[in-house]
């Protein structure tokens, strides 16, 4: 009980007027004469009083704030971490499978972020403690991980009787798939700050005379991919526009060529083409990716690298069958006869795109046309 009261204050901002700011407490209690800090601002108040309200603190403050609805507040003299980087212990609940790259959205004391899982380190054996090496983990098993979020959020580590240091990881569907509790900070990475280039994405563009975009073809194996994104870059490079082709079979030759064809791997195959992806588009380029990214999540995240406008989603689409028949490399019959697994439209699974920009039917449409089909669409 003596701990409880001795908590450090903690407070969820729910509503700001002026001077004054609402509070939901979640832990300890804020005093009149207090500075207040508001993490997400970093901006600091005075409080001139204090009362009850809907089961909720207000405070005067000693002048305006600028705060954002849903930042944490503490006592100054007592901060949270404000970090994007942290280890945690994790409880595993979904059936669905853990997969470390893919990005999750994170609630801690109900501040929101995308998190990815950066780093498995081991799992921990429930009855003994014991630490197990692991590369996958199953539903309801405990796991020690790192996780890298998109933005700084304030959270006490190493105290799980806070709310502030306990954590929930939900799909893009909302469903929750662990809970966690954060074990320390990673603060490795509070050093390497973006560089706030005096060159920017628009000078470099505007020197191409071009609007730098990205078409992202998705499809099945043998779907007309590669076909139609040559035609575009060969149809770019005769407009005199700066282009370049991203394409699943070079890549993975280079960058890639330490992935295979699981889950996992494809997750991670992924996301180092969106990043890549990103630079050359901030180089003003225009760039043609063309993977099979069977899965609707790395797709969206790739996706939201980018701003409105920029992501040109192409679905190239053709029937399991048509490219089975068609199988330019050979790859299918492979499949058949069992020398390749995790083959997409077999055992791994294609997840069809719900609302790309275009979508081409190859079997009615030529790679010819789909090209120019797509080039009037930029
Ligand atoms: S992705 O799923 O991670 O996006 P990516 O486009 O890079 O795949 O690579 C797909 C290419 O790898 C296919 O066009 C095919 O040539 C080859 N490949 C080899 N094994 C597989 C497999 N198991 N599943 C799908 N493609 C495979």
């Amino acid at each position: 009980m003596t701990e409880e009261k001795s908590s450090a204050f903690r407070a969820r901002l729910i509503g700001v007027a002026g001077n004054s700011a609402t509070m939901e407490v979640l832990d300890g209690e804020a005093r009149s004469s207090d500075e207040l800090v508001f993490c997400g601002s970093a901006q600091t108040r005075k409080v001139l009083s204090l009362r009850e309200y809907n089961g909720h603190t207000m405070a005067e403050l000693d002048s305006p704030v600028e705060a954002q609805v849903g930042e944490i507040v503490a006592r100054s003299v007592e901060r949270p971490e404000y970090v994007d980087q942290f280890e945690a212990k994790i409880f595993w609940m979904s059936e669905r499978e853990m997969l470390p790259g893919r990005s999750y959205s994170l609630i801690c004391a109900g501040q929101s972020v995308d998190a990815t899982i950066s780093k498995l380190k081991y799992k921990v054996e429930e009855s003994s403690g014991k630490h197990i090496a692991a590369n996958s983990i199953a539903q309801d098993e405990t796991f020690i991980a790192n996780l890298s979020l998109d933005r700084n959020i304030a959270f006490d580590p190493g105290s799980t009787r806070l709310e502030t240091s306990r954590f929930e990881l939900r799909s893009g569907d909302s469903k929750i798939l662990a809970r966690g509790e954060i074990r320390h900070s990673l603060r490795r990475a509070s050093n390497v700050h973006w560089q706030a280039l005096a060159v920017d994405k628009i000078a470099r563009s505007k020197l191409k005379n071009q609007t730098p975009k990205i078409i992202w073809l998705t499809g099945l194996s043998a779907s007309g991919k590669s076909t139609i994104a040559n035609i575009i870059e060969k149809k770019l490079l005769a407009m005199g526009k700066h282009a370049y082709l991203l394409d699943g079979d070079n890549v993975r030759h280079g960058l890639n060529k330490d992935l295979g064809f699981t889950a996992a791997d494809r997750v991670e195959n992924i996301r180092r083409i969106a990043e890549t992806s990103k630079l050359m588009l901030d180089a003003g380029l225009i760039v043609i990716a063309s993977f099979i990214s069977p899965f609707r999540a790395e797709r969206r995240m790739a996706r939201s690298l980018f701003e409105e406008g920029e992501f040109i989603e192409v679905h190239v689409d053709a029937s399991l069958a048509l490219c089975e028949e068609r199988d330019p490399k050979g790859l299918y019959k492979k499949v058949r006869r069992g020398a390749i697994t995790n083959f997409t439209g077999f055992d791994s699974p294609y997840d069809r795109p719900e609302k790309p920009e275009i979508r081409i039917d190859t079997e009615t449409v030529s790679a010819e046309e789909a090209a120019s089909r797509i080039i009037d669409y930029l």
